[in-house]
């Protein structure tokens, strides 16, 4: 199934949970510069598009599609590996938590780079070891997450590709964006299924290690151990998971 095909199948509650955090927005504008166009690659419902520039989405989902604002960006029906746009027609070309669904992440970052002289791309550093255990919801209750990386490129084979450098970006223990890390200081939230639902990790990896996962944390939350397991997270103001900005 391709990426857009998978967000037709569950993207209908995308907005109860995802929408613009402001933090992680400033960054990723910053990361534009002075682009006046910009296109945004995978943009869904229009969450991180900048109301200040001429923006032009690109959406493969009709069900995305059909819940962006009446106000929001024109978008396009098409996808990042193939955009249907003459060389250099952008100032930047931005990507927001959508490289992973793509079939193929180096043709849709190749063609980023072709019509745009700017490239901004958030997405997460599968590179340095152990990264699976920097969350504690994959290290101690989700590890199938690593399953989902097999076969896919790694963040420096996707930055080479682009000449891109790199920017942590940290996750707000309040954040109001509902992915898959945001919640990192808000166990509790992933009990709630329509938080999970607005997260395709938890569709990928399937009902059986979901249900797992929930009863093993709800346990783990009645019984304190979730707090005597993650004692040093629980006073930060912001968590390092990762997270990543590629700029070109
Ligand atoms: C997690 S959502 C992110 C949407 C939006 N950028 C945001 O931050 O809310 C991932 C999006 O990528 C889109 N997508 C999947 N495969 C794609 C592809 N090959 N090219 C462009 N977008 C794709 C999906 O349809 C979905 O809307």
């Amino acid at each position: 199934m391709s990426g857009g095909q998978l967000y037709d199948t569950i993207g209908a509650t995308y907005t109860v949970t995802r929408r613009t955090e402001p933090r992680i927005a400033a960054q990723v504008w910053a990361a534009l510069g002075d682009a006046r166009t910009v296109l945004n690659v995978g943009a869904g419902t229009g969450s991180y598009e900048p109301h200040d520039r001429d923006v032009t989405a690109v959406e493969p989902s009709a069900l995305m599609r059909a819940q962006r604002p009446a106000d929001a960006a024109p978008c396009v029906a098409a996808a990042a590996e193939s955009l249907p746009f003459a060389d250099h027609s952008f100032d930047a070309a931005m990507a927001f938590a959508t490289i992973h669904h793509w079939q193929d992440p180096i043709a849709g970052l190749r063609e980023m780079r072709r019509v745009a002289r700017r490239v901004v791309v958030f997405t997460h550093d599968t590179i340095e070891g152990g990264w699976l255990r920097r969350f504690w919801l994959t290290r101690d209750y989700l590890p199938e997450v690593a399953g989902l990386l097999d076969g896919r490129p790694s963040m420096t084979e996707l930055a080479s590709v682009i000449g891109a450098r790199t920017e942590p970006v940290l996750v707000p223990w309040d954040c109001a964006d509902g992915f898959f890390e945001a919640h990192w200081r808000r166990p509790e939230a992933y009990l709630d299924d329509q938080v999970r639902r607005g997260v395709s990790v938890w569709a990928r990896v399937g009902p059986d290690p979901e249900q797992r996962a929930v009863r093993a944390l709800r346990d783990d939350l009645d019984s304190g151990r979730w707090a005597e397991r993650n004692r040093d997270v629980i006073d930060l103001d912001a968590a390092e998971l990762g997270l990543r900005l590629l700029i070109a």
